[in-house]
């Protein structure tokens, strides 16, 4: 989590003061990586021509020092209570009420006015208070499975941007956001076509739509996977006809391919799991040789990349997920479809829209799956950072990956694709002791998943021979994964690192 500090008036002159000065001294020494510094709008204004009167240095200077200005004001002046002694004080305060993690605010005055609706929230202090928040905050050091809150700090400027702009022009389906955000996302996977729609799951229902899958075809695809594919499959009276998958990727075991094809077989989803690609040339070899689709679900591997592709771009149709904690995720549900055919785009664009390419005239059986304007706006933000934060936690994997080698089974990562570890996934034995573990030491984890999908009650209709899908059921009994995001620190990391050495040890 992090550690959010708001500045006060009379805190925010003495950082500027050209007079050096003990706020100055404490400001330097609790700058640390997860501690943010903010202004409250309402402040800056009120303080510019002070500033320019007592020569000071200008706010410019403060913001060059990572101190954020914080936008929220607008929103509170409803909120202030009719007789508050210091409105101001009560304003900063509900300001930094909408700051996700611990906040404190940073003032010298001996009396604080918080708003009421504050007071179990912020806390705020002086000099010496702040050293006592910051090292107990170290000490609490909070570790989740994936951080989002360090993210929306450190973009928060650009979020609010963005969702005040879809606010203002007020087309909150089909914005403008929509269309900017496809052609985005079609640059960076390298394809033709980018269609957005409302989540990963329907993104693999329209694909399947798309390309004529219809009741009592099959399609195969790998019995170790998040439930979307095969669920999108059955949906439609399809037959999914599950794989085993390879005991090092946990992708479809393309060694088992070919058997599973039958005059049925309309087409082949492979789901890149845990971050990394399937081996597609195989795939879309065997593809070819019997004219079947396939439909890459990208849902855990947006900004992989397989050779010099990325993914997304790898099959007939490529399926992608911006549920929240993806490595491109929104604030709510999204998800896209990516093409490089434009028939299959067409079609894509009408199944999203109630099969319409005119109002009211449907020329096809579609669904109502768009992406929001408002989540559009948001992940343009966040595209805009991309590369860095998969640069950061592929660090953050490949780091895990070196301390840990010797002492549990770490991801083995294929020559033909890289790995965003969107889960970062390890093998142990005596997985649920080990898990009760890492939980005692305030460490949490995740089983992705605890059942093969052959064994999940809603496919028990199947009645497929498990005992071709071994390894798969042997991955479901061992498999663990660990916190992981872009923003995870090494400290962080190193802790629960030694946490895994003590468990397995
Ligand atoms: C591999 C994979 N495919 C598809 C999905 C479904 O995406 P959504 O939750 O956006 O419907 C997920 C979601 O976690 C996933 O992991």
């Amino acid at each position: 989590m992090s550690l959010n500090i708001v500045l006060d008036h009379e805190i925010i002159l003495d950082l500027l003061s050209l007079t050096v000065n003990d706020t100055q001294h404490c400001f330097n020494r609790i700058r640390k990586p997860n501690v943010r510094f903010w202004i409250p709008a309402c402040l800056a204004a009120m303080l510019e021509n002070q500033i320019n009167a007592n020569h000071h240095q200008s706010l410019a200077h403060l913001f060059a020092q990572e101190v954020k200005v914080l936008t929220a004001l607008g929103t509170h002046w409803p909120q202030l209570p009719e007789r508050q002694i210091n409105r101001i004080q009560a304003l900063i305060s509900l300001d930094a009420m909408c700051l996700a993690g611990t906040t404190v605010i940073w003032t010298n005055q001996e009396q604080f006015d918080i708003a009421n609706e504050a007071e179990e929230i912020i806390e705020w202090g002086d000099h010496e208070f702040l050293y006592g928040v910051l090292a107990e905050y170290e000490y609490a050091s909070d570790i989740h499975m994936n951080d989002l809150a360090n993210q929306q700090l450190t973009l928060r400027n650009q979020l609010e941007q963005r969702i005040f702009h879809t606010m203002r022009h007020g087309r909150y389906v089909m914005g403008e956001e929509i269309g900017e955000l496809e052609q985005r996302l079609a640059e960076f996977v390298g394809v033709k076509h980018c269609i957005t729609v409302a989540c990963g799951t329907d993104a693999l229902l329209l694909a399947l739509l798309a390309v004529d899958v219809s009741a009592l075809d099959e399609v195969i695809t790998p019995a170790f996977n998040f439930a979307a594919a095969a669920e999108m499959i059955a949906f439609i009276g399809a037959k999914p006809v599950f794989v085993d998958i390879d005991a090092d990727t946990y992708n479809l075991d393309v060694n088992l391919l070919e058997a599973a094809i039958t005059p049925q077989t309309r087409a082949i989803i492979p789901v890149n799991l845990y971050g990394q690609c399937a081996d597609f040339d195989t795939i879309n070899a065997i593809a070819r040789e019997h004219n079947l689709a396939v439909i890459e679900d990208a849902g855990q591997s947006f900004g992989a990349q397989y050779k010099n592709q990325f993914s997304g771009g790898l099959g007939t149709i490529g399926c992608t997920s911006f549920f929240p904690s993806k490595t491109l995720g929104g604030f709510g549900d999204g998800g896209a479809c990516f093409t490089n055919d434009d028939l299959l785009a067409d079609k894509l664009r009408r199944l999203r829209t109630h099969g319409q390419r005119e109002r009211y005239h449907h020329e096809l059986i579609g669904v109502n799956s768009r992406l929001d304007s408002l989540q559009a706006g948001i992940l343009l933000a966040k595209l805009q950072v991309l590369p860095q934060e998969l640069a950061a936690r592929m660090q953050v994997g490949q780091r895990y990956s070196e301390l840990l080698k010797d002492v549990v089974k770490t991801p083995v990562i294929a020559d033909y694709s890289s790995s965003v570890y969107s889960q970062y996934t390890i093998e142990v034995e005596q997985r649920d002791l080990v898990r009760d573990q890492l939980a005692k030491r305030g460490i949490p984890t995740a089983v992705h998943y605890p059942l093969p999908l052959h064994k999940q009650p809603a496919f028990s209709f199947l009645a497929q021979d498990n005992s071709i899908l071994s390894t798969a059921e042997a991955a479901a009994q061992h498999v663990l994964s660990l916190p992981i995001d872009s923003y995870l620190t090494a400290e962080k990391q190193q802790e629960i690192i030694s946490a895994v050495k003590a468990a397995v040890g």
